[in-house]
Parts: structure tokens; C-alpha cells; sequence
């Protein structure tokens, strides 16, 4: 089996301003100095912190990533930003479809598509969130949600790289709610997911390319989790906002 790097990604969803940001990122950095961690560190902060974040991740292992991208490269589209706009401010990844995007902000399987396109089209790494609500958990329809936010999120989509191609369940219940996914119904879906994408994209693509949990990841929960099989590493919300936090997850994900 491919030995996958795990990646440690914290979405600061609307949180920090700039100052903050470069706060939180020299507390990161300053907690990795000097040890080697096992896994990939990445922080996605709000547009506006994300320069902030750069420069104060300059020579440290944190990537940054954006919490969204839009697919036209420039244009009178008000309130978006461009992949091309995101990779010169420094980014290297971009989260897309966010169960929070989908829900609060009209974010469908077709947006998601033409959004993974244009984050790959400018070589930036997309973290795909994808996942079920309680009412879908609950009619059976788990498998069947994802097996859909999966096909229609990637129809048309050719990612050649497994290694910058990065998928996140995110069951909706467990955002936020402090209720976590159990190690065992998440192994369960990365499972499936991991099959499903062997079929869409080679099984040497689906074994090689990482699935991240996310969903109320904590320092206390994070080493079983990640010690499943196809969970290889955490999307983090609440517990990236503090240094302390976000560092014992790294260490537990290593
Ligand atoms: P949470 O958020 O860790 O606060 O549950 C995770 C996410 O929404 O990515």
C-alpha cells in the first residue's frame, strides 16, 4: 500500500484579521521549530489575512490555502477571487464546497465542479469537502450523497497528480457541533471514497492521493482517526484558531 502523508489543514473560516493571522502563524511555526513532524501543515485564512499569513509562513513548513476560488481569471464578478489571484498572493491550496459554502451561500455540485477546474487549471491543490447531513445519515442516504457530490463535483475533471489532489469528508453533523464522526463511520466512508475515486481516476490515483477528515477534530480525538486506514490527516475548524490547539493535533497526526 502507497504510505501517504498525512496533511494537518486548518480553515479559519471567518476569523483573524491580518495581525492576528501572522500571530497565530508565528505561533505554528514556533511550535514546529526544530522537531519533524510526519504530516503536511496548511492554514486557510480569510482573504484579507492571507498575504499576513504568507509572510510570516515564509521559511516554515505551513502552506496556505484559500477558502474558495472562483473559475473565471478576472472579470466584473463582485465578491470573487481568482485562482490566479490566489497563487500570487502565495497560496498553494484552495478549499472548495464547504458544506458552510453550500449551505449558506447557494454552492452546488456544478459550482464545486467549475471551481476544482479552475483550482487545478492553476496548479493549485483543491481540498474537496464533501459529506452528508444528519436527515441524509439518518433516510440511508450517506453513500449515496457522497457517490453524487463526488461524480458531479469531478464530471469532466481530470486531476493527473494524486498528490495534489485532496478530498475532505465533512459529514455537516459533525461541523462545529462537537460531535465527532465516529474512527469507524468515518473509516467506513473514506473506504467508499477511495473506491469510488479508483473508479473515476485509476485505482493508482485513489491510492496514492490523501482523504481528510473533517468534522469537530480535536487533539483528543485526532489520533484515533487518523490512525484508520484511508484518513490521512484533518480539515480543522474551531481547533486551528489557537496555536496550542492546532499544534497538538499536528502532533497527534503525525
Ligand atoms: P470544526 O470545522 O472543526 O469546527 O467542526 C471543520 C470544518 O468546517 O472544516
Amino acid at each position: 500500500m502507497a504510505a501517504r502523508r498525512p496533511i494537518i489543514a486548518g480553515n479559519w473560516k471567518m476569523h483573524k484579521t491580518p495581525e492576528e493571522a501572522k500571530e497565530l502563524v508565528t505561533a505554528i511555526a514556533a511550535g514546529m521549530a526544530g522537531k519533524s513532524f510526519g504530516c503536511e501543515v496548511v492554514v486557510a485564512p480569510p482573504f484579507t489575512s492571507i498575504t499576513s499569513a504568507v509572510a510570516a509562513a515564509a521559511g516554515t513548513p505551513i502552506g496556505v490555502a484559500g477558502q474558495n476560488v472562483y473559475w473565471e481569471d478576472e472579470g466584473a464578478f463582485t465578491g470573487e477571487i481568482s485562482g490566479g489571484m490566489l497563487k500570487s498572493a502565495g497560496c498553494s491550496f484552495v478549499i472548495i464546497g464547504h458544506s458552510e459554502r453550500r449551505q449558506y451561500f447557494g454552492e452546488t455540485n456544478e459550482t464545486v465542479r467549475r471551481r476544482i477546474e479552475a483550482a487545478v487549471r492553476w496548479n493549485l491543490v483543491p481540498i474537496f469537502c464533501l459529506g452528508e447531513t444528519l436527515e441524509e445519515r439518518e433516510a440511508g442516504e450517506t453513500f449515496n450523497v457522497i457517490r453524487s457530490e463526488l461524480t458531479e463535483g469531478l464530471r469532466g475533471v481530470r486531476p493527473d497528480d494524486p498528490l495534489r489532489f485532496v478530498i475532505a469528508y465533512e459529514p455537516v453533523w459533525a461541523i462545529g457541533t462537537g460531535r465527532t464522526a465516529s474512527p469507524e463511520q468515518a473509516q467506513e466512508v473514506h473506504a467508499f471514497l477511495r473506491r469510488e475515486i479508483g473508479g473515476l481516476l485509476g485505482e493508482g490515483f485513489a491510492e496514492r492521493m490523501r482523504i481528510l477528515y473533517g468534522g469537530s477534530v480535536k487533539a483528543s480525538n485526532a489520533k484515533a482517526l487518523m490512525a484508520c486506514e484511508d484518513i490521512d490527516g484533518g480539515l480543522v475548524g474551531g481547533a486551528s484558531l489557537n496555536a496550542e490547539d492546532f499544534l497538538g493535533i499536528i502532533r497527534e497526526g503525525s
